[in-house]
């Protein structure tokens, strides 16, 4: 921005990441010298994206002068002069709209995309990044199934909405660990043992871990009802496995170990990642047994009938059961001891649950309880939480295991995808591609709306290439990339100063896209605030409509003067990048060819 003039410095902002800062800045500075005592920074707060067709809107009352706001108004429109950042303002009621200098922004935001692009220090894109996070740990808890029960719809939201904050934060400078807290302990290990030695098949453990381990606990819940034995030596089995009896044990570890294994597969196919899998059963005892202790001795605990209950009546959050009464551990005790050790192992500065809006009351109990215990790290804890999804069923039945979900959603695409031969037939790898993009419409259907909206799951939309679904994303993306193989006498494109953007800015639609990428690390900043992938997914597709509007007037191939088609060029390469890192940012492998 080094051609431009000179701005003073607002906290918080950064102009090397953010071009509109900069503008923002501008404009926030115009106001302020017309309405003293304003500062810039109280001006540069109320600096907002405008509506139709207006660049930005300052709402006068905000500041709550003295005076009228036409008079106000007046001020600022008496003393101004257009300069390199601000073009124009207008007045109306009680809104200043201001129009940017286009060719400059254009210039801006393009030459900062490409630096932050190809030109960054650690060597990887960083263009919608920020750093506001630096030198600050977060733990995000996502997916966290339960071993040898089935994989329901909320822990692929878990997985999906997961993936996307770990990858949020990762990107606005934390130091991210991502943790999957499997359902590996309690008594269905028990059931389990049982009836592994009636229906186990070691092969079939081998073959598909997580698949087995339901059959069987299938099978000896059957038994159950018919036998009462069968939960007596179960709780018999639990009891041993928690007193820490290793014959009872080994088995358990192997099927912990073997489900681990599959699920890796499946979430590497999901693009998921962890730093470690964790679960309930490796929440210490000691901890559980200290956390109690604390609890009683701060006279929070009373005994009803031999169970250890905290009174939380009194926020509206009922009776809280911390150990039965036969002493077995609980789901609650492990949550509040698991977070306590975290704390010792991590000094997280943040850590977010990411668990489906049925267990509200769960979490606000467990984290009220850390608050009564007066941690003073208690209120870092955050539940992210979403709705209910209905339908997600296959062609076969009701879904159990996640790889259902990935194989119908890879089968449906690739359908869909034969029901177009010549364009079927051009496609290299169609089985690879299908299951990307079916994988992608399945995210993108999930991550549409807001996360505490309950959904209705679809497969036919999923799979169409045609409004705002994940299939018309990756064919944004793919269209984006064939520009550039398509016209490969333009490359290599000059470096960016000898790029001749003046001649983008006669038209409305590449001005449209411009101003799009530079609003990317607003939109980031803003999803770090609310937890919303939701707000990514809108921009991905504004963008993608500003991108397919163009096509037509704004043509690369079709342009015969080698300099515009350079800039164009250019332009389109530039938001290839930022639709891709929209795409990524989401747990989206943006792909380059279909
Ligand atoms: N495994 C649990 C379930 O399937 C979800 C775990 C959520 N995380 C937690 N810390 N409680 O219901």
């Amino acid at each position: 921005m080094s051609s431009m003039p000179q701005l003073p410095h607002i906290p918080g902002t950064d102009p090397s990441s953010c071009v509109f800062d900069a503008f923002r800045t501008a404009i926030a500075k115009r106001v302020s010298d017309a309405l003293p005592p304003l500062t810039v920074e109280q001006v540069y707060n109320g600096v907002d994206y405008g509506k139709k067709g207006v660049d930005f809107t300052v709402a006068l009352p905000r500041f709550r002068l003295p005076g009228k706001v036409d008079e106000l108004a007046g001020k600022v429109l008496s003393k101004f002069e257009k300069d390199e950042w601000v073009e124009s303002v207008t007045h109306d009621k009680a809104f200043l709209h201001f129009q940017l200098n286009t060719s400059n922004v254009i210039r801006e935001i393009l030459n900062q995309v490409h630096q932050l692009t190809h030109a960054t220090e650690s060597g990887k894109p960083e263009y919608g990044t920020n750093t506001s996070g630096k030198g600050k740990k977060v733990i995000i808890e996502y997916s966290s199934p339960n071993i040898a029960k089935s994989f329901h719809v909320g822990h692929l939201r878990s997985t999906i909405i997961g993936a996307f904050l770990a990858n949020l934060y990762k990107s606005c400078g934390w130091d991210v660990i991502s943790l999957n807290y499997l359902g590996d302990w309690g008594t269905q290990f028990g059931m389990i043992a049982v009836g592994f030695e009636k229906y186990g098949s070691q092969e079939e453990l081998e073959k598909d871990a997580i698949k087995h381990l339901f059959d069987v606990y299938v099978q000896v819940n059957k038994d159950a009802n018919e036998d009462p034995n069968v939960k007596v030596e179960a709780a018999k089995w639990f009891k041993r496995m928690e007193d820490g009896d290793e014959s009872a044990l080994t088995n358990w570890r192997v099927w912990r170990e073997l489900s681990v294994k599959k699920y890796e597969g499946e979430y590497n196919r999901l693009n998921v990642h962890f730093d470690e899998y964790t679960g309930e059963s490796k929440v210490g005892k000691e901890w559980q047994d200290k956390a109690l202790e604390r609890l009683e001795a701060m006279g929070l605990i009373s005994d009803v009938d031999g169970a250890k209950i905290v009174d939380l009546e009194k926020w509206k959050m009922g009776k809280a059961v911390l150990r039965k009464k036969d002493g077995t551990s609980i789901y609650l005790t492990r949550d509040i001891a698991g977070a306590i050790e975290r704390y010792e192992k991590y000094t997280f500065d943040k850590m977010i649950y990411v668990v489906s809006s049925q267990q509200d009351l769960h979490l606000s109990q467990f984290f009220k309880i850390l608050k009564l215990m007066e941690f003073p790290w208690a209120d870092r804890l955050e539940h992210v939480n979403y709705g209910l999804v209905q339908g997600m069923s296959t062609r076969k039945g009701t879904v159990v295991f996640l790889d259902q979900i990935i194989k119908e959603a890879a089968q449906v695409m690739h359908e869909q995808m034969q029901k177009n031969e010549d364009k079927y037939k051009a496609i290299e790898d169609p089985e690879n591609t299908s299951l990307e993009i079916g994988i992608t419409g399945v995210k993108i259907q999930d991550m549409a709306a807001k996360r505490i909206n309950n959904y209705t799951f679809n497969w036919d939309r999923m799979k169409s290439f045609e409004g705002d679904t994940g299939p018309y994303l990756q064919y944004a993306h793919v269209r984006l990339a064939s520009i550039g193989r398509n016209n490969p006498h333009l490359f290599p494109l000059p470096p960016p100063e000898q790029i001749d953007t003046s001649h983008l800015v006669s038209s409305p639609h590449a001005r449209d896209i411009v101003f799009l990428l530079g609003t990317y690390p607003d939109v980031v900043k803003v999803a770090l605030k609310t937890h919303e992938p939701s707000g990514v997914v809108t921009f991905a597709f504004k963008l993608s409509h500003a991108i397919s509007s163009a096509w037509d007037t704004v043509g690369v191939k079709s342009e015969k003067d080698i300099e515009v088609a350079r800039a164009r060029m250019w332009m389109y390469e530039c938001a290839r990048h930022v639709l891709a890192a929209a795409m990524e940012l989401l747990s989206i492998r943006p792909l380059e060819k279909m």
